[in-house]
């Protein structure tokens, strides 16, 4: 199969959050298995030398956005069994930050028409186009029409993955015409327009000819109001064609056996020592107390609402009075940073607050680390909580979405799971599960080293979910 995988971040060439894991490790699943597989993504100012110097040019040609007829250069680069082509433009893509600009919305849109026009400048014909989110959503709705004037397009369905469904593309209707170029037929009901406005998701989901989304729990999640934002709706009409299937995580990448980042490397045969130096390590790197015995709860993650920091806020002290540390890797909403420095000030050398990114902190932390707290309001996948459970670290979740779906609830009497787990959006029953794993930490140490294995061996590889995909793809190509 001949698969276009179309997304506005993959790593390692670009990233601000989970898309990019996925764009940049499901197409080499997929690859693995036998398939052609072709990634494309905007060239950003960002993209660094290093991987500019890996690049060939292959060709420019213009691209017709409404009235503008735009330069669109590709740029290729291979890498691990799949091709990545790059589409230039540097008025649109030449800029220090990737989202965030008033023309957002003519950016992607350029990018979008880019990935209909490259298969026919390249004479290469797709049987997938794979898109993600917001920012390639328009691609489904392009190829409607752009499938009978581009003959390589001809064979081609579509398939969309909706990561996150808060960033939907909803502008005012004056886009429709004057920068996506669509025709005035698309802004209806069954379409594109939502309560008044253009939503590029909502038209995504309409025009695919499949949806995914990242994990089962999320596809039931997203038909409640509470989960959808606003797209309730529209989901529940197309439940039909829509499916969760869960992440996997590049798990190469995150191995405790060969990360570069962590000082000590370990296995799931035999933990103990290289976490005890990942352990101290991390205490002396962020500033806690060097004490081997008091386990530490980390929070790795964007400082954002939905990711349930007031949870967290709510009952620090709480927290605080039990036998622990606490260390916070991330940036973002003013009152948690601001709530996380404060108690750093009062608890110093147990709280430590890192209000920073940074990719080799997070890898020390997963691995020093004992419990890995994530108390998402909700969460289409997670990943941070399985690489957690790779390292050995705990997590503590709540029961939504991929987290869900991920980390089972521990029972004590079977002996089974993979974490602690709470229900509800409620700091107390939070704080009640933090205090049952902190008590098992303390209290039952074989125990705590049978969750530890648990975790680490579960299959967190794409080995599973590379196969639903590729039977969606067979499904819609008949
Ligand atoms: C988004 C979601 C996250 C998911 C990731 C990759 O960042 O918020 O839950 O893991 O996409 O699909």
């Amino acid at each position: 199969m001949k698969i276009l995988f179309a997304s506005s971040e993959v790593a390692p060439f670009i990233k601000t959050g989970g898309l990019a894991d996925v764009a940049g490790s499901l197409p080499g699943a997929l690859a693995a298995l036998g398939h052609e597989v072709k990634v494309i993504l905007p060239l950003y100012e960002s993209i660094g030398e290093n991987w500019r110097s890996q690049m060939t040019f292959l060709k420019y040609f213009d691209v017709t956005l409404a009235w503008r007829h735009v330069y669109c250069g590709i740029f290729q680069l291979e890498r691990g069994g799949v091709t990545y082509w790059f589409v230039d433009n540097e008025y649109y893509f030449k800029r220090a930050q990737i989202y965030g600009h008033f023309d957002d919305c003519e950016r992607f849109a350029f990018f979008s028409r880019a990935v209909i026009e490259t298969p026919g400048q390249l004479d290469w014909a797709p049987d997938i186009i794979h898109c993600n989110d917001w920012q390639t959503a328009a691609v489904p709705i392009y190829l409607l029409e752009e499938k009978y004037r581009i003959p390589q397009l001809g064979g081609a369905r579509s398939v969309f993955t909706i990561h996150n469904i808060e960033y939907q593309g909803r502008y005012g209707d004056q886009v429709l015409e004057d920068v996506l170029g669509l025709n005035h037929s698309y802004f209806n009901e069954g379409m594109l327009a939502f309560h008044d406005d253009v939503n590029l998701v909502k038209g995504a989901i309409m025009a695919s000819n499949y949806v995914t989304t990242v994990s089962p729990t999320y596809a039931e999640e997203l038909r409640l109001p509470f989960y959808a934002h606003g797209l309730a709706g529209v989901i529940n009409e197309q439940h039909g064609k829509i499916q969760g299937i869960l992440n996997g995580i590049d798990v190469d990448l995150y191995d405790p056996a060969k990360n570069p980042d962590i000082p000590c490397n370990f296995t799931a045969a035999s933990p103990a020592k290289g976490k005890a130096a990942c352990k101290l390590a991390l205490q002396k790197a962020v500033g806690l107390q060097e004490n081997p015995d008091t386990p530490i709860i980390a929070c790795v993650s964007r400082l954002v609402g939905h990711k349930g920091f007031s949870l967290v806020t709510d009952v620090l002290h709480q927290i605080m009075e039990m036998n622990v540390q606490m260390v916070v890797l991330g940036t973002g909403e003013y009152q948690y940073e601001e709530a996380f420095r404060s108690a750093q000030n009062w608890y110093p050398g147990r709280f430590s607050a890192q209000l920073a990114y940074s990719a080799p902190l997070s890898n020390q932390i997963y691995a020093g680390a004992d419990l890995f707290l994530m108390p998402s309001v909700s969460e289409p996948c997670g990943l941070s909580q399985m690489i957690a459970m790779r390292y050995g670290t705990v997590p503590i979740v709540r029961e939504t979405g991929g987290l869900k779906d991920t980390v089972f609830p521990y029972n004590k009497f079977e002996g089974t799971g993979r974490g602690f787990t709470f229900s509800d959006i409620n700091a107390n029953d939070m704080l009640w599960v933090i205090r049952e794993a902190v008590a098992l930490y303390f209290d039952n140490k074989a125990a705590w080293k049978g969750l530890q294995k648990e975790d680490m061996t579960a299959d967190f590889s794409w080995n599973n979910s590379a196969k639903q995909y590729l039977e969606i793809y067979q499904r819609i190509l008949g």
